[in-house]
C-alpha cells in the first residue's frame, strides 16, 4: 500500500493546522521549506512533557529523571532517523544555524592559517557564513559554483576547489531555493581523498527522503526538526571520534563527553519530546503505508526500517505531486522555472519548485504574487530564503528573488491544481 489520495486524507486529519480555515475557506500550505505544519502527536508530546516531566535534567528526583528519559529518547530517535552509529553522535541545539556556528568555531580552533574550506553557491547561507567567519583566523574559503541553466552543483568546480590544503567541504544535501539534490556521496569521496571532513546541510532534504549518514560517509550532517513536522529545534550528527576530539566551547561542569559538551546551557526539553514524536510519526507512515518497500532496505529493522520505508513512501508520493506541479507550471505563459525541469531527472530533485512569472513584462515580483495568493489562503514564500548565493548567482537578488512552491507529503493534487489555476490567471488579474 503506497501513499495514495485516501491515505493522504487520513494523514492530513492528524495535523491540526490542516483543519484550520480563514474567512471560511481552507488553507493551502505550500510553505513547507520554511517550516512544515506539526503533527498532532508532536503537540501532544510537548504538552505532556510540560505537564508531566518539566524540570532540568540530571537530578535525582522524578521529574528530572523523566527529563533525562526525554533527552535520551530524542537522541535515540534522531540517531535512528539519520542512521547514526550511536545516540551520542546526535547534538541538539536551537536550530541548524546556531549549531553550525557552534561547530564551525570548534572546528576553527583545530585549523591553521592557510588551511582551506570549500563552500558552494547552491547552499543556504547557514552553511556558508559560519565558514566565512573563520576567515578572521586566516582560513581560506573557496566557492564551488553551480550551473545556472539547471541549478545543479558543478562537480568539476567542486573538484577544482578541493586542494591538498582543504580541511572541510560544506555542502547541502538538497537546495532550499531550487530543490536540487546534490551528489553528497561523490563530494565525500573527493573530500576524503585529501583528508578533509564533510559537513552536510541536510535541512532541506530531511522531510523528503531517507537519510543515512553511514552510507553517505559524511562526517557531520545537520537538520532542523521543524522542517519535518516537529517543533523548532536543530539536530546535528557528528562522527563520534570527531565530536570526542573537537574542543567545544562549554561550561566546565558540563563535562567533556559528547553530546553534552556541545549542548550548551539548558535545552528545550519540550522540543526534544516533540522531536521524538515527529520521528515516530515518520516511522508510523512506514508502518501504515510502506510495508512493501521493506525489501529495499536489507539490514534494517525496527524503527530504523520503518523510517526508511516511511520516507521512501513519502518520496514516491511527492514525486507524483511534483510532476503534476511542473507539468502545470510549464503551461503558464511567462513563467520560468529555475532548477531541474526534465521529468526523467525527477530523482535529482525534491518537490521544491521556484519560479518567476513575467516579472519583466508585467512588473509582477515574487512578493506581489505571494501576496495575491495569500488573499486566497495559499501560502508560498518569496525572496531568497537565505540562499543568498543562489539568487545572486541567478541575477535575481535585486529583482525580488524567487517565488517558491514547496510541496510535502500532506499536500494534495487538488491543492496543486488550485495553485496552478491561480497562477495561470495571475497575468490577467494584473493586466485588468
Ligand atoms: C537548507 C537550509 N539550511 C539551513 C537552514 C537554517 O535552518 P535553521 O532555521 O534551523 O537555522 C534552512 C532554513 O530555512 C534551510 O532551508
Amino acid at each position: 500500500m503506497a501513499l495514495h489520495e485516501a491515505a493522504v486524507t487520513e494523514l492530513r486529519a492528524e495535523f491540526p493546522a490542516l483543519q484550520q480555515t480563514a474567512g471560511g475557506r481552507p488553507l493551502i500550505f505550500l510553505d513547507g521549506p520554511g517550516g512544515t505544519q506539526v503533527h498532532g502527536s508532536v503537540i501532544e508530546a510537548m504538552g505532556r512533557y510540560l505537564a508531566e516531566a518539566n524540570s532540568n535534567f540530571h537530578g535525582v528526583f522524578l521529574y528530572s529523571r523523566r527529563t533525562d528519559e526525554t533527552v535520551q529518547a530524542a537522541h535515540d530517535a534522531l540517531a535512528d532517523l539519520l542512521n547514526a552509529s550511536r545516540p551520542e553522535e546526535i547534538i541538539f541545539g536551537p536550530n541548524m544555524t546556531s549549531l553550525t556556528f557552534n561547530l564551525s568555531r570548534a572546528i576553527g580552533r583545530t585549523l591553521s592559517p592557510g588551511d582551506e574550506i570549500v563552500v558552494t553557491r547552491l547552499d543556504h547561507d547557514a552553511n556558508i557564513a559560519p565558514w566565512l567567519a573563520l576567515q578572521e583566523r586566516g582560513i581560506i574559503v573557496r566557492h564551488a559554483d553551480f550551473d545556472p541553466s539547471d541549478c545543479t552543483l558543478d562537480m568539476s568546480s567542486l573538484e577544482a576547489a578541493i586542494t591538498p590544503r582543504t580541511r572541510l567541504v560544506a555542502l547541502g544535501y538538497a537546495s532550499n531555493a531550487v530543490g536540487t539534490i546534490n551528489n553528497v556521496a561523490r563530494a565525500v569521496e573527493l573530500a576524503h581523498a585529501v583528508g578533509a571532513w564533510v559537513y552536510v546541510d541536510g535541512v532541506h532534504y530531511a522531510p523528503h527522503g531517507p537519510i543515512d549518514v553511514q552510507a553517505l560517509g559524511c562526517d557531520f550532517l545537520v537538520c532542523s526538526v521543524y522542517k519535518f513536522f516537529g517543533p523548532h529545534l536543530g539536530a546535528l550528527y557528528g562522527r563520534y571520534e570527531l565530536l570526542d576530539s573537537l574542543p567545544a566551547y562549554r561550561v566546565r561542569p558540563a563535562g567533556d563527553a559528547p553530546p553534552y559538551k556541545f549542548e550548551t546551557g539548558t535545552q528545550s526539553f519540550e522540543a526534544m519530546a516533540g522531536a521524538t514524536a515527529a520521528v515516530n510519526y515518520l516511522a508510523s507512515v512506514g508502518q501504515r503505508y510502506g510495508r512493501e518497500l521493506s525489501p529495499e532496505f536489507p539490514g534494517f529493522e525496527g524503527r530504523r526500517l520503518d523510517l526508511k520505508v516511511g520516507l521512501a513512501t513519502i518520496r514516491a508520493y511527492e514525486r507524483q505531486l511534483c510532476q503534476r506541479l511542473m507539468a502545470g507550471l510549464k503551461e503558464i505563459h511567462g513563467l520560468r522555472i529555475y532548477g531541474i525541469i526534465d521529468p526523467d531527472r525527477s530523482s535529482q530533485r525534491v518537490p521544491t519548485v521556484s519560479c518567476t512569472l513575467g516579472e519583466t513584462q508585467l512588473g509582477l515580483t515574487p512578493q506581489q504574487i505571494a501576496r495575491r495568493l495569500d488573499q486566497d489562503n495559499i501560502f508560498v514564500w518569496d525572496g531568497n530564503f537565505y540562499a543568498l548565493a543562489v539568487t545572486e548567482r541567478l541575477g535575481l537578488e535585486d529583482r525580488g528573488g524567487l517565488l517558491r512552491i514547496g510541496l510535502v507529503h500532506y499536500n494534495t493534487i487538488k491543492e496543486v491544481d488550485i495553485l496552478l489555476g491561480h497562477l495561470a490567471d495571475m497575468p490577467n488579474i494584473v493586466e485588468r
